[in-house]
């Protein structure tokens, strides 16, 4: 592991205040998947960190490896959380998509628990979620994405009610 990998990962977001919560869904998908790049990247790193033929860790190193597992998935979470608030905006989040956000945030965090700092288990937590994260983002967010593109365009043609801000409605909403 190199001094430069010991940096934690940037944070996924930056604050609120800097980078306002976009409104329209093509501006929010951006964003979204740009988290699942930084995520895949994150996933990435750590897993070159855990390569069965690396070197051994300093202390430093397996605070670094900690820390950024951490990190990784409270990025996770955010992440999550967020895609979870603009999907049912738009009223594009099925139950079974949110039920698979839960399972994946309840089990990834007892996997870390249950792994402590022995590498070989980490290496096999982190390609199962790394699986995870995939198929999810290939499967149930890919499919949700589409059908919020497609209400996003059917709500940009509904007449503004008087007094509105222009702000993007959430199809059915009057
Ligand atoms: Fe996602
Ligand atoms: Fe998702």
């Amino acid at each position: 592991m190199t001094a430069s990998l010991l940096r934690p990962p940037a944070q996924l977001n930056s604050p609120p205040h800097c980078n306002p919560w976009p409104l329209l869904w093509p501006d929010q998908r951006l964003l979204l998947e740009r988290q699942h790049d930084r995520l895949e990247q994150q996933l990435t790193t750590l897993l070159q960190w855990h390569h069965p033929e690396g070197t051994a860790w300093s202390p430093e190193e397996a605070a670094a490896c900690d820390h950024a597992s951490q990190l990784l998935l409270r990025n996770l979470k955010l992440h999550l959380r967020l895609e979870e608030r603009w999907l049912d905006k738009w009223g594009c989040l099925r139950h079974g998509h949110r039920l698979a956000h839960r399972h994946a945030s309840e089990t990834t965090l007892e996997g870390l628990l249950r792994c402590g700092r022995d590498r070989d288990r980490r290496l096999a937590w982190l390609e199962a979620l790394r699986t995870w994260f995939v198929a999810h983002r290939d499967g149930p967010d890919a499919r949700a994405y589409s059908l919020a593109h497609a209400a996003s365009q059917r709500a940009s043609f509904l007449p503004e009610p008087a007094g509105s801000q222009g702000l993007c409605r959430r199809p059915g909403a009057r």
